[in-house]
């Protein structure tokens, strides 16, 4: 077992997720300045997945725990030296971007996830289930290789999903099960050095002056995870996208200091950060294994910050990598082009 600021990390996180969880819940709901959408309308509160005590006792709740365990201790399972199989090319867990376990409102959370597929995907330009949507994570954040779909463990996060949705209706959406949008992007590009003085002062403490995370004492997984660097995510996984990577960290980076109704840094901020964290000129970070397959056959599928040719519209890598991003915005409205994010 270890201590991360007073919160309860490791293998033995039964008990301490339902620790962090209640004092998250607490956070949100107990805090002095209680969050303003959440008292005003109540139909517009923030969703709440079901507490870990109510998942069944039956076959079904046993794959739910099973689920829970392995987008918390993912390394351990599955992970290069997984005790379930050698699938993932790092040692990062789900939850280290899918915070506390994929149950923290504006934190890449599994809320809809379920309700919303199987979903059109403009990267293979195909319907995903949700179990093929899980092994993409699997081969991109993580480097790793796909799991069988019908493996035990796609199962048991799949039904992990489903339960978390529970309330939740099919093909819907609820509050909290995307991160805070950007309110205004800027006019200017995203700036890489910038970013670099905002990592130093608020970042640096927990993820390394270097960007490497910090090892637990046995090297097994992080108490903080990496964020370039070759154990970090893919260049082309979704938090290689600036703005994408800018709305977690605007709704909760610096951790225990930002919330989703307290953010810490500025839009600006943000971006400017997440620009310096994606960096290809800076940092390193592992690339596509298999380069035959072709990411996004329709080009007008792609999102507006994702950074890697060709394009629909005459905008650069760099200008949809890093901005400013409202001209883009503005072609493709006058064009009749989706405006992906
Ligand atoms: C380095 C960060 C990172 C890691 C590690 C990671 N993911 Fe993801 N995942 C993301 C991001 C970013 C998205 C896109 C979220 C969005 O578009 O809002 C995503 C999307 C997903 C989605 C689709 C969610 C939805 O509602 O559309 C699923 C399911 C998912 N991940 C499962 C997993 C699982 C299971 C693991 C562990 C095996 C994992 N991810 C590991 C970053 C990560
Ligand atoms: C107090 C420690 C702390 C500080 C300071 C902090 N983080 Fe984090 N960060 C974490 C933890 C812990 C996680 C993983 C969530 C978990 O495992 O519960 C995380 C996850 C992340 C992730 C997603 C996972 C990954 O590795 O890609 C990103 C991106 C990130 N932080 C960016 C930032 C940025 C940018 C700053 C500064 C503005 C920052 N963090 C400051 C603790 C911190």
């Amino acid at each position: 077992m270890l201590k991360r600021n007073g919160v309860i990390t490791g293998n033995s996180i039964r008990t301490a997720f339902i620790l962090t969880l209640s004092a998250t819940i607490c956070t949100l709901s107990c805090n002095t300045t209680p969050p303003p959408a959440t008292t005003s309308k109540p139909e517009e509160a923030v969703f709440v997945a079901p507490d870990t005590n109510t998942i069944p006792h039956d076959k079904f709740g046993d794959l739910v725990r099973y689920g829970r365990d392995l987008v918390i201790n993912t390394a351990y399972y599955i992970g290069p030296n997984g005790t379930k199989g050698h699938y993932l090319g790092n040692k990062m867990n789900c939850t280290n971007c899918h915070v506390d376990a994929g149950t923290r409102p504006f934190a890449f959370n599994f809320f809809s996830s379920y309700p919303l597929y199987p979903q059109y995907r403009g990267r293979e330009n195909e319907i995903l289930t949700l179990g093929q949507r899980i092994n993409n994570c699997i081969m991109r954040p993580h480097s790793g290789t796909p799991l069988p779909l019908d493996s035990k463990e796609i199962v048991a996060m799949v039904c992990y999903m489903k339960w978390i949705s529970t309330g939740v209706p099919v093909g819907g959406h609820v509050k909290g099960d995307e991160s805070l949008e950007i309110e205004k992007y800027p006019t200017r590009a995203a700036d890489p050095k910038r970013g670099e003085a905002i990592f130093n002062e608020n970042c640096s403490s927990c993820h390394g002056k270097d960007g490497q995370g910090q090892w637990t004492p046995d090297s097994a997984t992080y108490v903080y995870p990496p964020l370039w660097g070759p154990h970090a995510y893919q260049v082309g996984s979704s938090p290689y996208r600036v703005v994408k990577m800018a709305r977690f960290i605007k709704s909760n980076m610096p951790d225990k200091k930002a919330f989703w109704y307290k953010p810490f840094l500025t839009d600006e901020q943000a971006i400017d950060v997440a620009a310096f964290i994606n960096d290809d000129s800076i940092h390193v970070r592992p690339t596509k294994k298999d380069k035959s397959v072709v990411d996004y056959p329709d080009y007008s599928k792609k999102a507006i910050d994702y950074g890697i040719g060709p394009f629909i519209d005459t905008f650069s890598a760099l200008q949809h990598k890093y901005g400013p991003y409202q001209p883009i915005i503005d072609y493709h409205t006058a064009h009749h082009l989706p405006v992906i994010w």
